[in-house]
């Protein structure tokens, strides 16, 4: 075996381990965007099922003029988890229409994904002032400190439910520490439905998501010298209606065990034991303007589709 000190371990090392040793097993969801998974996750928001992004992204041309106007302007745009850019370009085109000057912020933890979103923007408002800026949101928002005026965040893609109730507040409450009174958060939000719609968009037809879900296990076996067997795991999603969120589990197929060579950690698996590796909250108007106010900020107004499939929430910081 390779002794643990001649290895460069991932910081995340302890996380992975505390998950895979208790009594429910987890691991975090953040293990999903490693290059694959980034790319697999792309090609999840453009699937059928997967109808977020596409209503996302109507709400966002349908409304995107209004939107701005009651943001206020002049105002800079930072987007958080901005990755390649490419929703908010229908903003960024009602923002010149207002103001003489396009200055946007995207925020990302991928520096290739930022690269792309400057070149889009650039090639799209040429005089724009595009500085991208490479963060881990889970860091804080130290970096707002260096943009001067007033603001305009964006947090889209319902990112936000990927945290869980106290973390998501939380998050919310450290940005908000950031801002100015004045500025503004366009958060957005996915809304509870049926499960008939809910639960093919986290267990697509083509098993792109499943491919998503088992990478986890794939980075693992990379980065921690693991040996899980990816064809021994099942993709599990369920609704869970009291907590109001989908549940995304990797489902041990028989009575096994793993071994993490790099940490000399082995792990058993009974037959049907899982592995709960993501929740995605569904929100009610109602939960949303609770989260908002507790981290301190005022909900001031939400644009839906034509289905109420998904929400923008714009709110203001007040003092
Ligand atoms: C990134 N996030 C908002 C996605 C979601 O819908 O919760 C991640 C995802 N997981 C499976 N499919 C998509």
């Amino acid at each position: 075996m390779i002794a643990r000190a001649e290895i460069a371990l991932p910081s995340y090392v302890n996380e992975i381990l505390a998950g895979l040793s208790s009594v429910s097993k987890s691991l975090p969801c953040k293990l999903f965007y490693d290059q694959i998974g980034s790319a697999l996750f792309e090609q999840i928001t453009r699937l059928p099922e997967y109808y977020l992004t596409r209503t996302e992204l109507a709400i966002l041309e349908g409304n995107a003029d209004e939107i701005i106007k009651t943001a206020g302007s002049p105002i800079s745009v930072v987007e958080l988890g901005a990755g390649t850019a490419t929703k908010t370009r229908t903003l960024l085109r009602s923002v010149a229409r207002r103001q003489i000057r396009v200055k946007y912020f995207p925020v990302d933890i991928s520096p290739s994904a930022l690269a792309e979103a400057q070149r889009g923007v650039r090639e799209q408002f040429p005089g724009a002032l595009v500085r991208p800026v490479i963060a881990d949101l889970s860091h804080g928002f130290g970096f707002l400190r260096d943009i001067s005026g007033p603001k305009l965040v964006l947090y889209l893609g319902s990112s936000i439910g990927n945290f869980d109730g106290n973390e998501s507040t939380e998050l919310l409450r450290k940005l908000r520490g950031e801002l100015s009174s004045g500025d503004a958060l366009l958060l957005g939000t996915d809304t509870v439905k049926s499960e008939e719609i809910l639960l093919p968009a986290y267990d697509d037809r083509q098993g792109v998501t499943r491919e998503f879900n088992k990478n986890i296990l794939r980075r693992i076996n990379r980065e921690l010298g693991g040996n899980f067997d990816l064809d021994a795991f099942c993709h599990r999603v369920e609704w869970n209606a009291a907590c109001s969120r989908m549940e995304i589990y990797l489902e041990s197929c028989c009575e096994q065990q793993v071994l993490l060579r790099w940490t000399g950690t082995v792990i058993r698996f009974l037959q049907g034991e899982r592995i709960h590796t993501e929740n995605s909250y569904k929100y009610t108007d109602d939960m949303v303007c609770r989260m908002l106010a507790r981290a301190g900020f005022q909900h001031e107004r939400t644009w839906l589709d034509g289905q109420k499939w998904f929400a923008l929430h714009l709110a203001r910081v007040l003092n």
